[in-house]
């Protein structure tokens, strides 16, 4: 901000113009398939104008050269967690976890442990919520949790596993005794207790980039970010999950992305559950 002679202030940051857009736009879209649509201009604006401010630029442009100059990657991981979206809550869309607890668990086997990857896992809640519905169906089983995301300040806030109460209004008392310990008297928060953390490793996965994993998975959480995403990226983002999903492994989607418009080799379940096809292995019960 500049101090204005009437003491007021202005903003010395020039307003993003349509080039900036543009270039921010691209390189949005080929290092994490953001698709930002025209439209998006004050989005963009808003929520890049802190880095660019902070970083001492008068204008988008410069901030960009930054980013592209930038051989760390440094600045273009500080741009991708402004412009990301990371809402999410526990328990969200909670069809998929009745589901999960009455008609995959029970086709799971004799499995041990039970793994299951949350890629874009954002701030955890998705996390915590599949390893406590898990731990309640199956209480002699080891359950790990795969957790990814693109974005670095996510993942810390995950792993820290700390929630404003108003945050946990989802969660049940029983719950909350169970697998939170309170921050404060009255609780002005709840962390994961040390036991649930346990059972979750945290990762960087862009989506859009190749990556690997040990072994496939027979649950894949991926919600609520291909919504970001153009139908090519779609595309190429569910073959990569397809690719560590082991066939009859269940894939769950957000319930605003149908994968009607996009080809998959997937069969369809029921909304926003698919499930991969092929020879099972004989741990599968159904
Ligand atoms: C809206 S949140 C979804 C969180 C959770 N899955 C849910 O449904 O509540 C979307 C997340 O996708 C992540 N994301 C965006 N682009 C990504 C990419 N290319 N690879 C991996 N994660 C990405 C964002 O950082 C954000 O945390």
């Amino acid at each position: 901000m500049t101090r204005q002679a009437n003491g007021g202030e202005i903003d010395a940051v020039r307003a993003l113009g349509p080039q900036e857009f543009e270039q921010i736009r691209q390189l949005a879209y080929r290092t994490f398939g953001l698709d930002l649509k025209t439209g998006k201009e004050e989005l963009v604006s808003a929520r890049l104008r802190k880095l660019v401010r902070g970083g001492g630029f008068h204008s988008f442009q410069d901030y960009y050269k930054s980013i592209v100059a930038d051989r760390t990657g440094v600045s273009l991981l500080a741009m991708i967690d402004a412009l990301a979206t990371n809402h999410t809550s526990f328990l969200r869309e909670p069809d998929h976890f009745q589901f999960l607890r009455d008609q995959v668990v029970p086709g799971l086997g004799t499995r041990d442990p039970i793994e299951v990857w949350s890629a874009a896992c954002s701030t955890g809640e998705e996390v915590w919520t599949l390893a406590m519905v898990l731990n309640e169906a199956l209480p002699n089983r080891r359950v790990r949790i795969a957790a990814s995301d693109i974005s670095n300040k996510a993942l810390g806030f995950a792993q820290r596993a700390v929630y404003p109460t108003e945050r946990c209004h989802g969660l049940s008392a029983a719950w909350l005794a169970r697998y939170f310990a309170a921050e404060g008297r009255p609780p002005v928060g709840y962390q994961a207790t040390a036991a649930l953390r346990a059972q979750v490793t945290f990762r960087r996965v862009n989506l859009v980039e190749s990556y690997s994993w040990p072994h496939p998975f027979p649950i894949i959480f991926c919600r609520n970010v291909m919504i970001y995403f153009d139908r090519q990226t779609q595309e190429r983002v569910i073959a990569g999950l397809c690719q560590h999903l082991e066939p009859g492994g269940y894939l769950f989607v957000g319930h605003a992305e149908s994968l009607t418009r996009v080809s998959h080799s997937l069969e369809y379940v029921r909304p926003a559950v698919y499930r991969k096809p092929g020879k099972k292995e004989a741990r599968w019960n159904k």
